[in-house]
């Protein structure tokens, strides 16, 4: 019996997060009702992201009819590799120069957000630190030793590491509330990205739940008046 409880201890210790590597993770409330939020988070993928990182099952296209944008706004505001609005989130760098400038090829994010968990990006773009031991200065908390340069350190500032808490050392040209904010639309678009139906699943479970409230109205009158002359 001992043995069978603590087999089942074990096998939700990595849902409890008891298993992970890095820092504990502050849990993340995904919110994709908001389109102005998730349009802010398309933006910041494209400035700061698809340098460097492909979303290759993701479509610009798809990305302007799901947040209510015009194939115009798009391609005049997010495709910057001179590409068409109807092409994938390609990226400029190559494979071998990412391999050679980072050591690591920067992994393909359209998944992201499924393969790591919305708390864990949320954590993670928040948790850069200076760490002159590493390749660019910095390192995370949340994932030790990434080859990761800090993307968004004009916006953040510096932070350091000081007994397990990370300290502002310089600020950045946003306050801590509204970089968190940025994260966080940015987080809501990748979690978007990983299964963009959800939006569809979204707008069609309301008008589900709609057309339930009216069908068991109408119901309860047909059933009164079936019932009435037995009562
Ligand atoms: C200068 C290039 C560069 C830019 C720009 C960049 N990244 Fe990265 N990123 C990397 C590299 C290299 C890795 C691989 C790190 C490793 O495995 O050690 C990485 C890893 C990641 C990972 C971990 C993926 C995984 O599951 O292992 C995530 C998530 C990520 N980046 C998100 C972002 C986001 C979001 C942005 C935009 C705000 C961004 N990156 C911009 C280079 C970059």
């Amino acid at each position: 019996m001992r043995k069978l409880i603590l087999a089942c201890l074990l096998a939700v210790a990595p849902a409890l997060g008891v298993a992970s590597e890095g820092a504990a993770l502050e849990p993340f409330k995904v919110d994709l009702s908001n389109r102005a939020g998730l349009q802010r988070g398309a933006r910041t993928f494209v400035n700061y992201c698809v340098s460097c990182h492909s979303a290759e099952f993701m479509r610009y296209s798809r990305v302007a009819q799901d947040l209510g944008l015009t194939a115009e706004q798009v391609q005049t505001n997010m495709v910057f590799n001179g590409g068409d609005v109807n092409q994938v989130m390609r990226v400029a760098l190559g494979k071998k120069d990412g391999a050679r400038w980072f050591g690591q090829v920067p992994p393909d994010l359209t998944l992201a957000a499924r393969s790591r968990g919305a708390d864990w990006l949320y954590g993670y773009l928040r948790s850069f630190y200076l760490d002159p031991s590493r390749p660019f200065g910095v390192n995370n908390t949340v994932f030790p030793n990434a080859a990761m340069p800090h993307v968004l350190v004009d916006l953040q500032g510096t932070q350091a590491l000081h007994d397990g808490h990370l300290k502002t050392v310089s600020e950045g040209t946003l306050k801590p509330a509204e970089y968190d904010a940025v994260v966080r639309d940015l987080v809501n678009f990748m979690v978007y990205m990983g299964e963009p139906a959800k939006l569809v699943r979204y707008g069609l479970g309301i008008k589900v739940m709609l057309f339930l409230m009216v069908f068991a109205g109408l119901a309860y009158m047909v059933k009164r008046e079936y019932w009435r002359d037995i009562h």
